[in-house]
């Protein structure tokens, strides 16, 4: 079966195979990938373990997919094409020839410096194109990476490095984004104070900060590949995987205090993310894909990394940040590189937008062909101007619905096949079976309805696991409700059976596209000396989707309370990351509570976002009296 449906007859005609005959429908799919060796079984599962498994027993490198595989035909092409945070400096491009020697060159760096099959390796990096060769050299010698974005602090990659007990890093100097310079490997260096497993760190020259090399443990990237050329060493045959043998970790945060490490596996994933770039984008020989995220997100791994990869597409990979030096850079890099697919953010769409339209003059923008959005709902008005200014009216807008869980594209327009509607994520993909549930698990049928979205029928993409805690696995996602994935994500379908996905249910906020735990923010917050108590809820940002609210009980303050707010955020900084910070404190005496000491998160939410009349039920408060003064207070 080809990747991409061709027409929207098409598509209603595949997805009904896809539903009636699945098993055959993903093996046909599977046909398009490289195996050593085919699976013996295309699916086994049951989500009560829950146990999935993907094309078991198939022998396979995903890297072959993603590399060796276009040699011959696409050798000289461009596989990635870099441009720097510095408008200044040249921009970067490896052809797939190119990217697959020094593949090839650092999979031999991390077997010198001990890495082996089943390793867990931490990647902490900027924006640069050996930060996907690093990735991609894990996968070629059977590694698992576990990348942390650069925002997240030494505290954050500490847990996580210590959560997976890697034993090699993979880090840099420090990187640009923007005006900013961040000290990665000093971050490195305290986190790893912590860190018992870590043998080895390989640092990669990129700012030219200083650093503190450890005798022993420290390399340079640099050094190493250097002795890889003198040795002789150059090809490095992929060491064969199973499609179940697990490819990565990556830590997304949920309703409790820890985050956890989201398993993806070889072949499933693979699959997944190649079929779903195929055709959701309609990919066409030498267009250029332009994906913002970074590569510390499940964006970046799917559509940036493997997707494009696995189907001999140009991935345009940016290290800086669209508003900087100027509101106009974003436009600028679209120009230069002539892109054709700009797959974004709603919060990068808002922030540019208003910038008005000045940014655009003269920019030259008629190379794109095909938009898409991921990581919050778009609003409306959003919507518009991303169709009318930067789509000139002439683009699809894919507004994809998806998880770090799904490892890809599950709601989303096919570009050119499915017809959009604004704010929608329309209609689920080939393969994907939503389902609507009510608040006791049943099924809501029928159109014009909305409920809790889960999922009711495994994809190759889903999640396997969380690493190292399968029933933090089940009771997240497969307990809930009986016998399906459990999104965490509201939704209403329409009279038209379009889907619209109408925000987080459980306690995750979505700030600028990010996932973060009110519980985990509630923690960090609560590690800081003045603090009893508190509680983080989300209330609507114009620019960020939504923005970092808490209520703090800080009684016998230590400094003033504009300097508290500092402390505090500072506080959150250390703890999580830059990214996690509060946008408002308000200091209060005590929060609204239940007799049996629940938080009313209903009421304070309802007090962030402004309202102060229709509060619904305070009966049941311990102290209703409490209310008053924090409406009082509200900011
Ligand atoms: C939200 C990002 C509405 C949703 C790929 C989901 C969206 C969470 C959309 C996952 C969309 C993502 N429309 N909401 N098109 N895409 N979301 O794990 O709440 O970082 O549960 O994966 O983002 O965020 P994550």
């Amino acid at each position: 079966m080809n990747l991409q449906v061709k027409s929207f007859k098409e598509y209603q005609d595949v997805y009904d195979y896809s539903v009636i005959e699945p098993e055959k429908f993903w093996a046909e799919i599977a046909e398009n990938f490289l195996w050593r060796k085919k699976w013996d079984r295309v699916l086994d599962w049951n989500f009560t373990e829950p146990n999935i498994k993907w094309f078991s027993g198939a022998k396979f490198n995903i890297t072959e997919n993603c590399l060796d595989r276009h040699l011959d035909t696409l050798g000289d092409k461009p596989a990635i094409i870099w441009e720097s945070n510095d408008p200044e400096e040249n921009h970067r491009i490896l052809t797939y020839k190119q990217l697959h020697q020094k593949v090839c060159q650092f999979a031999h760096v991390l077997q010198n410096n001990g890495a082996k099959k089943g390793d867990r390796i931490c990647i902490y990096m900027p924006m640069v194109p050996e930060l996907a060769i690093a990735v991609l050299a894990c996968a070629r010698i059977g590694a698992i990476h576990s990348v942390v974005f650069g925002g997240f602090s030494a505290q954050s990659i500490a847990d996580r490095i210590i959560d997976a007990e890697c034993n090699v890093v993979i880090t840099a100097d420090g990187g640009f984004r923007g005006n900013k310079e961040t000290p990665l490997k000093t971050v490195i260096d305290d986190a790893l104070v912590q860190c018992r497993s870590v043998k080895k760190v390989i640092v990669l020259t990129r700012s030219r900060t200083p650093v503190s090399m450890l005798k022993g443990r420290d390399v340079w990237w640099e050094d190493e590949i250097k002795k890889v050329e003198t040795s002789g060493q150059s090809d490095f045959p992929a060491v064969e995987t199973d499609a179940e043998d697990m490819l990565f970790i990556l830590y997304t945060s949920g309703s409790t205090g820890k985050p956890k490490g989201v398993v993806h596996t070889c072949g499933g994933y693979m699959v997944y993310t190649g079929y779903t770039f195929a055709n959701v984008f309609q990919y066409q020989p030498g267009e250029v894909h332009f994906c913002t995220a970074d590569i510390g997100w499940i964006t970046g791994h799917s559509y940036i990394v493997y997707g494009p990869l696995s189907q001999g597409a140009t991935a345009l990979m940016f290290e800086g940040i669209p508003t900087w030096p100027d509101a106009g850079r974003m436009w600028d890099v679209v120009q230069k590189h002539k892109v054709n697919i700009l797959y974004t953010a709603p919060t990068a769409i808002r922030s540019l937008m208003s910038f008005g339209d000045k940014p655009l003059e003269g920019k030259d923008l008629s190379s794109l062909t095909k938009l898409g959005s991921v990581g919050e709902p778009i609003n409306e008005e959003a919507w518009h101007w991303f169709d009318d200014k930067i789509g000139r009216k002439k683009c699809p807008i894919a507004d994809t619905w998806w998880q770090t869980e799904n490892g890809g594209h599950m709601i989303s327009p096919i570009c050119n096949v499915t017809p959009t509607k604004p704010g929608y994520a329309t209609l689920p993909l080939p393969g994907i079976q939503p389902v609507l549930v009510d608040e006791n698990g049943k099924v809501i049928e029928g159109n014009g309805v909305s409920g809790n979205l889960c999922i009711k029928f495994p994809w190759p993409g889903m999640l396997r696991t969380t690493y190292g805690d399968h029933e933090r696995c089940r009771t997240t996602y497969f307990a809930t409700y009986e016998n399906m994935y459990f999104t965490g994500d509201g939704c209403l379908r329409d009279e038209d059976g379009y889907y619209k996905i109408t925000g987080r249910v459980d306690d995750v906020l979505n700030v600028s596209g990010h996932r973060i735990g009110t519980a985990e923010v509630e923690n960090a917050i609560n590690m800081h000396s003045d603090v009893v108590e508190s509680a983080v809820v989300g209330y609507p940002h114009d620019i960020k989707g939504q923005g970092v609210y808490a209520y703090v009980v800080c009684p016998n303050m230590h400094n003033d309370d504009e300097l508290t707010r500092k402390d505090i955020t500072m506080t959150v900084s250390r703890i999580i990351g830059p990214i996690a910070k509060p946008d408002k404190i308000q200091f209060v005496s005590g929060l609204p509570k239940t007799r049996s000491g629940k938080i009313m998160r209903r009421i304070l939410r309802k007090i962030a976002e402004g309202e102060t009349s229709n509060l619904g039920d305070t009966s049941t408060l311990l102290d209703p009296a409490i209310v008053e003064e924090i409406k009082e207070g509200a900011l």
